[in-house]
């Protein structure tokens, strides 16, 4: 158990009272830094089998949390990819797996019960641009009602800090250079944008009654071993190695701000371990990449050259993102340490391991039927 004190009298950026585990230095009039929690905790971790909540919690596990993991395993992508990442986990003793839908009120409000969770970090959504245009109806049930169904039992069981995945596509079209927390984001250009962005606002709400510690991370395009076979990083390695053609929405001068798995781990259990009372943070690299570098470097990295087909902008994308960092860096120490190039050249170095580099005709069909998800860019 814990022995982190809550602060009754949260405001924003301002946290009044704490224990002797968690302590605030103030570095301005304006805001207070909450210094990290520190002694072992239980975390449920929402989305454990996908992408980043897999990697999460394994580093939650590799420092000795306890970790209780919930994942419907749904076949948004191929489902041996969640099987494979729910197996690295649970071959750690401190993992408990329940295979279900968030918005089960019975199944979720018996785990808070019999695990007394305190502390959440709730990544399991609905994620991808595109698909939310063929069907909102998912996104609201999974990223709207499970939200909802979560911050209900985080209120009632009067967690420590609730941390959850909100999304750089709450920016919509915004064309200023960097995206920052204080812009105005009520132009969503997707079900799937506009779903995060009421995740954000219902937190607001359940901040504002329950005084629940909540922090909503918009997270940049993310990337990495292992990466979601839905978005392009892994879409274009998988493809220019194997020779296949891949597909480049717009003239190539769209640009997305990419960020590598392990610079997105380090943010999300830096917020975990700092209640604030509410707050977004951007969770970047803090710097963009253009499509024609991108594919560029992915060319250099497998060896390869794209068979590259051009195909008109897609509706729903954003042409351009971008984060400004500067709060996450203050109240978290964020401070991202992966270029982008360094970042393909590992996603290329495990694809490697994870595929291999020699495809016969076969192999390529396999693949294909394994690593042929709904489209998405963006998350
Ligand atoms: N990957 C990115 O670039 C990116 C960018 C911005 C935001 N995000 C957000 O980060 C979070 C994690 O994204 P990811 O890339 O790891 O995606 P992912 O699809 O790999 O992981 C999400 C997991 O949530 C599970 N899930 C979905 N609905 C569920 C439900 N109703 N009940 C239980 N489990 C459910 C899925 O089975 C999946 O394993 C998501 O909230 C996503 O919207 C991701």
């Amino acid at each position: 158990m814990s022995n982190f004190t809550k602060s009754s009298t949260h405001t924003f950026s301002t946290v009044s009272e704490m224990s002797d585990t968690a302590s605030v230095s103030s570095i301005s009039t304006l805001e207070s830094v909450v210094e990290p929690h520190q002694a072992a905790k239980t975390v449920l971790v929402t989305g454990g089998a996908g992408f980043i909540g897999s990697h999460v919690a394994e580093h939650l596990l590799r420092r000795g949390d306890t970790v209780v993991v919930v994942d419907e395993v749904n076949d948004y992508y191929d489902t041996a990819i969640k099987h494979a990442n729910l197996k690295k986990l649970s071959e750690y003793d401190n993992m408990t797996f329940y295979k279900g839908d968030i918005c089960d009120k019975e199944l979720m409000q018996g785990i808070f019960e019999r695990h007394d969770i305190q502390w959440v970090c709730h990544m399991a959504a609905r994620a991808g641009v595109r698909p939310s245009i063929q069907d909102p109806y998912v996104y609201i049930h999974s990223n709207i009602e499970g939200t909802t169904r979560l911050l209900e039992l985080a209120a009632q069981f009067k967690v420590q800090n609730f941390v959850f995945a909100s999304s750089s596509s709450v920016y919509g079209g915004s064309t200023n250079t960097f995206f920052s927390e204080d812009d105005i984001v009520d132009n969503p250009v997707s079900p799937y944008a506009a779903s995060k962005k009421a995740c954000e606002l219902l937190a607001y709400t359940y901040h504002h009654l329950y005084k629940l510690n909540v922090s909503g991370l918009r997270f940049f395009t993310v990337y990495g071993p292992g990466g979601r076979p839905d978005m392009a990083p892994f879409k274009f390695i998988d493809r220019v190695s194997r020779g296949a053609e891949i597909q480049q929405f717009g003239d190539g001068s769209s640009s997305r701000d990419y960020t590598y798995i392990d610079d997105i781990v380090d943010g999300v259990i830096r917020s975990l371990d700092r209640p604030y009372g509410y707050q977004i943070f951007n969770l970047g690299k803090g710097s963009g990449t253009s499509l024609s570098e991108f594919i560029g470097l992915v060319e250099t990295h497998t060896g390869k050259k794209a068979n590259k087909r051009i195909l008109p902008d897609q509706p729903g994308d954003v042409p351009y993102t971008c984060a400004d960092c500067s709060k996450a860096n203050r109240l978290l120490g964020y401070q991202p340490t992966i270029s982008f190039e360094e970042g393909i050249r590992r996603t290329v170095a495990w694809y490697n391991r994870a595929y291999g580099t020699q495809v016969d005709d076969a192999q390529v069909v396999r693949e294909q039927a394994v690593l042929a998800p709904k489209e998405s860019v963006v998350a």
